[in-house]
C-alpha cells in the first residue's frame, strides 16, 4: 500500500485560519477529489470537523484521542497507526491533514501532492518543515489565478528519494 499525504500551503507553510483553509482555490478542490476518490482518506478529527461532512466515495478514517468519538459511516481510529492498519487493503492511502496529523505522518510516507500558493496568508496551522532535497519531483504543473482560484499556484507531485 502507497502512503501519500495531500496538501495545499502557501510560501511560508500556512494550511490553514481558523479552523479552515485560507483560500479557495476550486482547481485544488477538483483535483483533490480525482486523486482521493475511491481510496481511504485518513484525517485528524478537527479536519474532519471542519469539512463538516463525509466526503462521498471514500472510506474516511478519523484519527481521535477521544475513546467515545463517534462519526455515522466513517471508522474511528487511536492512533496514526491504527489509521493506516484500517486502510490495510487499499492500494493507496492518504492522508489529508491537518497540521498535528501531516507532522507525525510527514517521516513515513511514500509520496507527497502538493499544491503550493503563491501567496504570503497569515494563518495559525503550517506544514511541519520538511526537506525538499529528500524527495524528487516526478510530475508539475502551474496555474494562473482566475475567478475561480484566489491565487496562482502549481500541482507537484513529489516522491521520497530512497
Ligand atoms: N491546506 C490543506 O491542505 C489542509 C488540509 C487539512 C487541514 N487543513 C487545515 O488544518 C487545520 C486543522 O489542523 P490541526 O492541526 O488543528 O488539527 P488536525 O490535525 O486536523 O486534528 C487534530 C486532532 O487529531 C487527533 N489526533 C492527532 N494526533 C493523534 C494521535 N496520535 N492519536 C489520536 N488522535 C490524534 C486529536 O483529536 P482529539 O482532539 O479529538 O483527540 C487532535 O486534536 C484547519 O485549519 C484545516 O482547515 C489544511
Amino acid at each position: 500500500m502507497k502512503v501519500s499525504l495531500i496538501v495545499a500551503m502557501e510560501r511560508n507553510g500556512v494550511i490553514g485560519r481558523d479552523g479552515g483553509l485560507p483560500w479557495h482555490l476550486s482547481a485544488d478542490l477538483k483535483r483533490f477529489k480525482q486523486l482521493t476518490m475511491g481510496h481511504h482518506i485518513i484525517m485528524g478529527r478537527k479536519t474532519f470537523e471542519s469539512i463538516g461532512r463525509l466526503l462521498p466515495g471514500r472510506t474516511s478514517v478519523i484519527v481521535t484521542r477521544q475513546q467515545e468519538y463517534v462519526a455515522s459511516g466513517a471508522v474511528i481510529a487511536h492512533s496514526l497507526s491504527d489509521a493506516l492498519a484500517a486502510a490495510e487493503g487499499d492500494d493507496e492511502v492518504f492522508i489529508i491533514g491537518g497540521a498535528e496529523i501531516y507532522r507525525q505522518a510527514i517521516n513515513s510516507i511514500d509520496r507527497i501532492y502538493l499544491t503550493d500558493v503563491a501567496a504570503n496568508v497569515s494563518g495559525d496551522a503550517r506544514f511541519p518543515e520538511f526537506d525538499r532535497s529528500d524527495w524528487s519531483i516526478v510530475e508539475q504543473s502551474a496555474h494562473p489565478a482566475d475567478d475561480r482560484n484566489d491565487h496562482p499556484h502549481t500541482f507537484t507531485v513529489l516522491e521520497r528519494i530512497r
